[in-house]
């Protein structure tokens, strides 16, 4: 039996064919709409969340398949002291697959253990989501037709944003990707991170300006600043506001630049960018079901 915990639990030949099938679900819905046919998923989120478990839902549902589940931990068991390891034997007794979100990280490799079905890891606390970094890869291959050679600057909370984490550890396993972390000292990448871009052989560089970074991307990274993963509200509120993309910061940009972001945004991308040619990131969100389409499949081994 197969999990997602981690981006590195497939390999980049299975990331490329998941791309492949997504892309063919885009041209081809009518194809898959039986596909997971009296299949249940259930998304079990911990955390809040919106596209995440959403997509998850409309992704199991365009499949011919059906969902349940719980959207925060007070409306279930939790709130009476139930252990995730326990609320997973539970809820394995009723479908064949489950996405579950945490706060905790680790808290969905714990599950896996003693899952009796495939369990998918939708995020946990500040460590990782892989199922947003296939989004994220899908959109990238969409727009670059390709996931090698170019230049993507991650920007914002490079210390909290799971997000990030997962891309970077993806990316690393494509050639010709040169990485550049803007972020403020408070909100760089973690140490492993860097560490495990040096263990394979691999530069990045690190910058607090992301006006001296924008006219060498080719990708840009917007991330929100964590608020939830901040132990100190002074600290958050004195770095929240840190970097706003707008209109006349992307003067100096590439005209094929693409702007990416996992979203929910706060104020990190003004409104007014939304309108430019290079924002991708409802792009990115109509992504998201397809690539997790793909993945329910795989995972369930469901062809058409
Ligand atoms: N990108 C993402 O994980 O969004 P949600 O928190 O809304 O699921």
């Amino acid at each position: 039996m197969r999990h997602l915990i981690d981006i590195t639990d497939l390999t980049v030949e299975e990331i490329d064919q998941l791309i492949a099938t997504a892309e063919d679900i885009l041209e081809n819905p009518v194809k898959y709409q039986d596909v997971a046919a009296h299949k249940q998923l259930a998304t079990l989120f911990f955390e809040p969340s919106t596209r995440t478990r959403l997509s998850f839902e409309s992704a199991m549902l365009s499949l011919g398949g059906s969902v349940l589940g719980f959207s925060s931990a007070s409306s279930s068991s939790t709130a009476k002291g139930e252990t995730v390891t326990d609320t997973i034997r539970t809820v394995g007794n009723y479908v064949d697959i489950i996405a579950m979100r945490h706060p905790k990280e680790g808290a969905p490799y714990a599950a896996s253990l003693r899952s009796p079905v495939p369990i998918i890891n939708a995020g946990d606390g500040g460590h990782n989501h892989p199922t947003q970094t296939l989004t994220d890869l899908l959109t990238i291959h969409r727009e670059r037709g390709s996931l090698a050679n170019f230049t993507i600057g991650f920007c914002g909370d490079l210390k909290f944003g799971r997000t990030v984490h997962s891309l970077v550890n993806a990316l690393s396993r494509y050639t010709g990707i040169r990485f550049i972390f803007i972020s403020p000292e408070e909100l760089k990448m973690p140490a492993y991170i860097n560490e495990s871009l040096k263990r394979k052989g691999l530069s990045y560089e690190e910058t607090e300006s992301l006006e001296d970074a924008m006219p060498q991307l080719d990708v840009l990274y917007m991330t929100r600043v964590q608020k939830e993963r901040f132990f100190n509200e002074a600290d958050y509120i004195r770095l929240k506001d840190i970097y706003v993309l707008d209109p006349a910061k992307l003067q100096n940009a590439k005209k094929e630049m693409c702007i990416l972001h996992p979203l929910p945004r706060v104020n990190e991308i003004a409104v007014a960018v939304d309108d430019d040619p290079r924002a991708r990131y409802f792009e990115q969100v109509r992504n998201g079901k397809f690539i997790r389409m793909a993945l329910i499949m795989k995972l369930l081994d469901l062809k058409v």
